[in-house]
This record gives structure tokens, sequence and C-alpha cells, in this order.
């Protein structure tokens, strides 16, 4: 790759993938390893500039928690963040205090020293004509002494030396965390350090990251062929799009439809990938297979465990019928990469594994290509829609491996998900449908995840004369960040009055909706 590099090394903290991401919002390539990286890997790596983590240890208890000698030896500027200050300042003899005074959350830093970092940076001025930043700390320990050669740089009341740096050495760190939009400078500061004070390119750019990328893919592969399992999500989508680019008919894409999709979802990929890309798809319709394995099944966990199991097994047979295949192409993205452990110190929280994906290239002995490894999913859809593909598509809201498997609770019938996923339907055009007038914005393009979850209990009702025995809809929205937490979306009562009243005119069958108030924690989002 011939970007102008970051190396960010972690230490273990929540946010580090933060990082990351402020680092490629400047344009610049950057990737997260762990901090015990050895000195050759950081010379190979060539970095145009190191960030150092925060992390959950503190530097005078966890002391396998240092940065390799070679961040100081390689001759590019470096930057600690909150623990990598901390452990910036030990290695280079400052010290280290435990403090009784922990501060966590806003505060209010005085710039001193006039460093370049932080020249003309600032959310507001003091009478006194000192510039003033707004930041988010979450730290017991400080420095208490800085190394020889630094300079203060920041500080707060309760932090006298809440930043320092040794400009000659292009050594920087800050106690506060740069990296969460809490810090509404961060983003300017670490573009600051990387692109003015590293002098990196700023040549991240997913136009013409697929070039790059397709050459990638052709020199890889060569002339052999790829299978790639088609979900209708959007990594998968992006994955076959970039990979048909590349090798057109080398690429098969297997589209395994169990039955658990959303209205019309089989349809929609088969015209977008074989109709419009004009790719090779085999469209396996496999419903009844999947739903009569699913029959009397009531466990939550065996449902997700039935499909996840008949999906391998259908998509092997339909890979063991393409012989000449020599590569299985998956979409696994960059936090997958980083939190399913990728790093050596396990510092990361491990996520549940996606089940489409589990056991399969060992069982079908084929190579693996993943070219959607290296990025962040707004990057992914970024490359989607330079891709060509339509952006509703890829700018969908998440969709579950199981389906609607986990929304229809308990037993799933071929009629509740008939009913659930016209009902579902009806939501999503009223999201897609109702603009809020304080944004400009969909409501849909305002909810993280939207959906309808069947409830396989009747209620009475009334229509027209007659009364009416029929089935409850759920509707759930959520406002979420990463997913694992989530707020309950305070939808515009018109929206749900018009909702609930097409839902119960529409469907028969179902003659109830209600609305999910519920957070997570302490619910799920999902019903199962
Ligand atoms: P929960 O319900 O745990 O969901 O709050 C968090 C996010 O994960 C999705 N989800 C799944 N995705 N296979 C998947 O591929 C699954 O078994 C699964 N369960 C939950 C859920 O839709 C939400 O986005």
């Amino acid at each position: 790759m011939q970007h102008d590099k970051v190396l960010i090394l972690d230490f273990g903290s929540q946010v580090t993938q933060l990082i990351a991401r402020r680092v490629r919002d400047a344009s610049v390539y950057c990737e997260i390893h762990p901090n015990d990286v050895s000195d050759d890997f950081i010379k190979s790596y060539a970095p145009k500039a190191i960030i150092l983590s925060g992390s959950h240890a503190s530097t005078y208890e966890d002391h396998e928690l240092r940065a390799p000698q070679a961040v100081w030896d390689a001759g590019v500027p470096v930057l600690g963040i909150c623990y990598g200050m901390q452990t910036m300042a030990v290695q280079l003899g400052g010290s280290v205090e435990w403090s009784d005074h922990r501060e966590f959350g806003y505060a209010e830093v005085r710039a001193h020293g006039h460093t370049q970092l932080l020249d003309g940076i600032q959310d507001f001025e003091t009478p006194e004509k000192h510039g003033m930043l707004k930041v988010w700390m979450s730290h017991g320990d400080k420095v208490a002494a800085l190394p020889p050669g630094f300079k203060l740089m920041a500080s707060t009341p309760n932090c006298p030396i809440a930043g320092m740096a040794d400009e000659a050495r292009g050594f920087y760190a800050v106690q506060f965390h740069p990296e969460v939009t809490h810090t509404p400078q961060g983003e300017a500061l670490l573009r600051r350090f990387v692109r003015d004070i590293a002098g990196c390119k700023g040549d991240w750019q997913m136009g013409s990251y697929i070039d790059e990328a397709v050459a990638r893919i052709r020199e890889q592969v060569g002339d052999e062929e790829v299978i790639l399992g088609l979900s209708g999500g959007v990594d998968s989508s992006v994955a076959a799009a970039l990979i048909h680019r590349a090798i057109g008919d080398q690429l098969t894409c297997v589209f395994v439809d169990h039955g658990l999709l959303r209205l019309n979802e089989g349809r929609m990929v088969m015209e977008m990938f074989a109709g419009r890309l004009h790719a090779k798809v085999v469209h396996v319709d496999a419903s009844e297979q999947f739903l009569g394995k699913l029959a009397g099944v009531t466990d939550p966990e065996r449902k997700r465990k039935i499909i996840g199991a008949e999906f391998v097994e259908v998509f092997q047979a339909e890979a063991r019928k393409l012989t000449n295949a020599k590569w299985l192409a998956q979409g696994t993205i960059y936090p997958d990469v980083v939190e399913s452990g990728g790093t050596k110190t396990k510092k990361a929280t491990t996520i549940k594994s996606h089940h489409n994906v589990g056991g399969l290239p060992e069982t079908l002995g084929l190579k693996l290509l993943e070219p959607l490894r290296e990025l962040f999913k707004d990057e992914v859809r970024a490359l989607g829609v330079a891709l060509g593909l339509p952006p509703d598509m890829v700018y969908r809201h998440p969709f579950p491996g199981p389906g609607l498997g986990v929304r229809i609770l308990g037993e799933i019938r071929k009629d509740f998900a008939d009913l659930l996923r016209r009902a579902d339907a009806i939501f999503i055009e009223e999201l897609r449908n109702t603009i809020d007038p304080g944004t400009g914005k969909s409501w849909y393009a305002l909810t993280s995840q939207a959906f309808a979850v069947f409830l396989p209990v009747k209620s009475v009702g009334v229509m027209g004369d007659g009364r009416t025995y029929d089935y409850v809809v759920a509707l759930r929205a959520v406002q979420t960040s990463d997913f694992m937490t989530a707020d309950w979306a305070e939808l515009p009562y018109s929206l749900l009055k018009k909702t609930s009243g097409r839902i119960i005119n529409e469907v028969r069958g179902i003659n109830r909706v209600t609305y999910d108030v519920s957070s997570k924690p302490p619910a799920t989002i999902e019903w199962e």
C-alpha cells in the first residue's frame, strides 16, 4: 500500500477505534495494533506518525503495558493519549502519580506554551486571553513530573500537567481524549497532528481506493475463481460489487434465501446483482428446508443454531458444485478484525461471531479473500456508493443473520413470517416517508434500527360490525451509535398512528400494534 500510514498502538482502551476513525476522517490511513508489537514490526510498518491509546491500567501497576523502544527511536511524531501520555512520561524519564481526585467527564483545559499542536485550536478565551479547550477526561493517575526536554502544553486545576510536548522530537501528549465527540476540538487536534505535524498527505479517499483494491484483488486471485455468500446486507453486497469490478465472471455469488428475509428482499438482491451488475448469482430458495428444520422449535438460541448450521450446509452444498472455486470471499470489515481478538494481547472485547461465516473456510479448503478487512463501516458504505450501489441499499439498517427468525417469538411458521414481512414493510415505508422538520431527515435516517416483531398471541378487536381475534405486532425503533447500548426512538405520534392504522387495515390477521419503549440495557434491541 502506497499511502502514508499512521500506527495506533492499543493499550486496551474502550475507545481506541475512535482514534482510528478520527485519523481516517482526516483522510489518513491508519491501523490499530497491540502495544507490544516488536521493534522490527514498527520498522517494517514504517509509520509517518504513532499514536498511543488510553488504557484501563496504571503505569505503576502493570509493567507489561509499555510502548516498544522503536516508538521513541523511529524518528516520527508520537502522540500519547491518556494512558499513552502517562507511559510516555514514565518511559522518557518523567513520573506519574496516583491521584485521589479522579476526573471523569467534562473538563476545561487551559493551553500553555504555544505548541504547534494547539496553535489556533480553542473553544473559547478567558478574560485573561488564555486559550481554553472543552474536553472529555477519564483518568485517575496523572503525570507529576515532565520528562527532560518536555514543556507544559495544557492544564486543568485538578491536573496541572494535562498536556506536554517535546516539539524538537515531535512528541506530544494529552491527558484528555481528543478522539471522542465530547471533545469538540478533538478532530481538529488529531488532524493537526497527522496532517500538519507528521506531514501525512491526506490521500485516503474512497474514489481512488477502488483502483487500488481492484488491482490488489486481481493480483491475489490471478485467474482463479471465487465464491461469495451474498446475504443482502451491506458488507457482503459491497464486497461482491468490488470483487465483481475486479474479476467479473470469475466471481460466483451464492444467495441463500432461508425464508426469513424481509419483503421483496430476495427479488431486490437478484435485480441488483444479477440484473444491474450482471454478476453470476446462484439463487438458492431453501425456505422450505429451513422452515422444516425449525418446525416446533421455540427456544431462541436453538433457533439461531439451527439457522446457522443449515446456512452452512446449504452454502457448502452449492460451493461444492463450483469445483473450480479456489477462494471464499467474505465481507469482513475492520471492526470485526479488531474485535475478534485480532490483537495478540486480547485487549479488545470479543463480539459474537457471525453465524454465516463461521467454519466455512476450513471445511471447504478454500483460500480466504477479504477485501474490506481494513475498512470501517462508513468507509464500506462510501465505497458501495462509489461502486454504484444504490444509497438506499448501502445505508440500510442492519439486519440479523437469522433474519425474521429472531423477530417471530417462539415457533416460526410461514404464515407468521408472511404477516410480519408485510407489517414490517409498512413500518419501514412510513419511516422513510416521514421527514422530521427540525433536521430535514427521514425518521428512517434518524433511527439506527427499526423493525416489527411478531407476537404469537391473539387479542380481541372489533372491525366493522364484527369481533376479531387476531395477532399482535410490536414496533421497535432505536437510536444508538454502537448497538451496545440503545435508546428507544421518540417517534412522532402521528407516524405511529399512521403506521398502526395501515398495518391493521392492510394486514389481515393483525388487529393490534404496540410500540416498544424499552432501552438497552436492560432490554436488547432484538426481542430474542
Ligand atoms: P441485540 O438484540 O443483542 O442486538 O441488542 C444488537 C445488534 O446485533 C444484531 N443481532 C444479530 N446479528 N446474528 C446477527 O448477524 C444474530 O444472531 C444477531 N442477534 C442480534 C441486532 O439486529 C442488532 O443490530
